[in-house]
């Protein structure tokens, strides 16, 4: 074993560095195309909305952004009207398809309905067309009420240190209303501590956390397409990012957003535990702004960013986005 090492080490002594990296491309190319192909096939970006799955991913994707728009700190009316138009297509073409009797669309159609009501008390008037779309829909799947979106107040995170885990782990939420109340950077530094216990592919601990704060937050949010509407009341940002220095086979290509994603939840845990507000922030973005983002947070290349986390101690009143759950049989099969 240590003569053929030798042996290798040797080749690769005389042998171009160009020439190896052909080799290490040659090695990772059926992953990549497994990888690809799995994305291209079995997402919804290219075969869209060809399963009931996909379909449904969608209508909750946009019913949530309905229900995130009526919870805002600012709402402004009207708000949210393509997202609506393409969501009451949605919705009846799932109905043509699949039936008028699942919960997720049902909740779809009733957010429908509160979204409708919070505009049409505000003053707003739908054109007629509209209003009637949105009112077949309601009597299509039988839906006589509408959602209410949770009311809550910074009650919510008082007591979070010493719920039991089912409580602690049943109030945790993404809250996305923050006081002016400045975070010190000890709690931050206890919450991260304390989510330094999250498992990690042998013990690797890739995770590091960015933490910007004041002026910078604009500029960092400036490249997070989900901030709308709150992002400017962040008190700080964590960036989460994940080395990949340790992985050493293309087996392992996936592992750091499995390693990055538990560190994460870690650490929204343990913010929640110190009674902070935070909501995690997609980092679905593209190579030049993933490089621009490293720039200006000076993150090294061997880092990539998994998440964002806006986050800053709660607004005394605030209203929170129902986000309904699966039913446990939708999730959980036993083999
Ligand atoms: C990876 C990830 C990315 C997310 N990105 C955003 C985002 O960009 N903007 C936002 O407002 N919420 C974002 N969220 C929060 C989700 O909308 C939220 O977790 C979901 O609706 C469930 O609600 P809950 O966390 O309050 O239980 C994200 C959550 C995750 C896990």
């Amino acid at each position: 074993m240590k003569k053929r090492k030798s042996i290798k080490n040797l080749i690769k002594l005389f042998i171009p560095r160009r020439f190896y990296s052909l080799v290490y491309w040659r090695k990772l190319l059926p992953y990549i195309i497994f990888d690809s192909k799995t994305y291209i096939r079995q997402s919804n970006s290219f075969y869209i909305n060809d399963s009931e799955i996909k379909l449904k991913a969608d209508i909750i994707m946009r019913y949530h952004s309905l229900e995130k728009g009526i919870s805002m700190p600012q709402r402004k009316i009207p708000f949210g009207f393509n997202v609506l138009k393409t969501l009451v297509n949605e919705c009846n073409e799932y109905g043509a398809r699949f039936g008028f009797e699942d919960m997720q669309v049902i909740q779809a159609v009733k957010i429908l309905n509160e979204y409708y009501i919070v505009h049409t008390i505000n003053g707003y008037e739908f054109d007629l067309e509209m209003k009637g779309r949105l009112l077949k829909l309601f009597d299509d799947f039988s839906v006589k009420e509408s959602t209410k979106q949770h009311e809550l107040n910074s009650f919510h995170y008082s007591e979070t240190a010493s719920l039991d885990f089912l409580k602690f782990s049943g109030t945790r939420i993404s809250n996305r209303n923050y006081s002016n109340e400045d975070v010190p950077y000890d709690i931050i530094d206890s919450a991260v501590r304390l989510s330094l216990n999250y498992p990690s592919a042998c013990n690797r601990q890739p995770g590091r956390v960015y933490v910007v704060s004041g002026e910078e937050i604009k500029n960092v949010l400036a490249f997070q397409t989900g901030n709308r509407g709150f992002g400017q009341h962040t008190n700080k940002l964590v960036i989460v990012t994940c080395d990949i220095s340790g992985y050493s086979d293309p087996r392992e290509r996936n592992l750091m957003w499995v390693d990055g994603g538990l560190f994460s939840m870690n650490i929204l845990y343990s913010l929640h535990y110190y009674g902070l507000a935070a909501c995690p922030l997609n980092w679905a973005v593209k190579p030049k702004t993933e490089r621009d983002v490293h720039k200006i947070c000076n993150i090294p290349n061997s880092e990539r960013i998994v998440l964002m986390i806006s986050c800053g101690y709660p607004k005394e009143k605030f209203v929170q986005p129902i986000s309904l759950r699966y039913e446990l049989g939708k999730v959980l099969k036993y083999v």
